[in-house]
């Protein structure tokens, strides 16, 4: 059902972390297929000038900006070069860039833990602060990556969640303070269980301590397109209503 006012994305500027894989990769296809401007940011370049030409061939306008976001003057930059390469303005930031793995707590890595605190939280929160300077003053989209694992905790899976649980947080208290100063910015968040992306190769990585990928899933999972039709249906939504999380998961996932 089409609802009278629902927002036209066609024309409207983007920028999409974690563009090169999985659930970016898919709702930045989506935003390119909307008539929306998409720029592509995460590390791999070629995957990138991949993503870029798919969606150039099915008619949309893309632009890359390569950038580790482990390095925070990266991140800086390519929200700027983005900003810049869409004539000073960006009405659609999509936090998708992230890292899961099980690095349980009573015995997992220091670096594991940190590379989930500094791209899931540290990165997603100086993205969202950079890419606020460049958003219109009636209000742009912001839709942050959660996941189920940021609204009940898995086993062995316990520093994942944290990182979750805080993205959860930061997506609420954005929404408070932008609200607070008079900004109608919709703040929203997607909140999967088990998607089939490279993540989960990661998450179930032999030696991580866990169960295997095999063993934790046999039964079909939800796929990074149904990720990006939801995302589509927040941003089309009429500008007075705001969808602040969607929980979605596998039929057959039971926790
Ligand atoms: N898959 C699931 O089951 C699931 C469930 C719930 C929530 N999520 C969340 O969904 C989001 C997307 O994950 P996904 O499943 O689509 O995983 P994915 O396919 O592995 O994609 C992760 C993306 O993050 C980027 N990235 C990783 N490290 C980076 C860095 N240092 N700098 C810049 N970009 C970096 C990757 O690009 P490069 O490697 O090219 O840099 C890639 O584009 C994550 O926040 C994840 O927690 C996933």
């Amino acid at each position: 059902m089409i609802l009278a006012n629902e927002t036209n994305l066609e024309g409207k500027t983007a920028l999409v972390t974690g563009a090169s894989s999985g659930i970016g990769r898919a709702i930045a296809k989506a935003l390119g297929n909307e008539g929306v401007k998409v720029a592509l940011c995460a590390r791999r370049r070629d995957r990138l000038e991949e993503v870029a030409e798919a969606i150039r061939n099915a008619g949309g306008e893309a632009w890359i900006e390569a950038a580790d976001f482990f390095q925070v003057n990266e991140i800086d930059a390519a929200v700027r070069g983005a900003a810049d390469h869409w004539g000073g303005q960006l009405d659609i930031l999509i936090n998708a860039a992230g890292i899961g793995r099980q690095a349980k707590l009573v015995d997992g890595d220091t670096q594991d833990w940190r590379e989930m605190l500094d791209l899931n939280v540290l990165a997603l929160a100086v993205a969202t602060r950079e890419a606020l300077k460049f958003f219109p003053e009636s209000g742009g989209d912001i839709v942050n990556l959660g996941s189920m694992s940021g609204h009940r905790v898995p086993g062995r899976g316990g520093f994942y969640a944290a990182t979750k649980f805080a993205v959860r947080a930061m997506t609420e208290g954005l929404r408070q303070e932008l609200r607070i100063a008079g900004n109608l910015t919709r703040v929203s968040s997607v909140s999967p269980g088990f998607v089939d992306t490279e993540l989960l190769d990661d998450y179930f990585r032999p030696g991580s301590g866990g169960v295997s990928k095999y063993d934790a899933i046999n039964y079909p999972i939800l796929k990074p397109e149904e990720i990006a039709a939801i995302v589509l249906r927040q941003l089309t939504l009429p500008r007075t209503a705001e969808i602040t999380d969607v929980l979605v998961r596998p039929t057959a996932q039971g926790v």
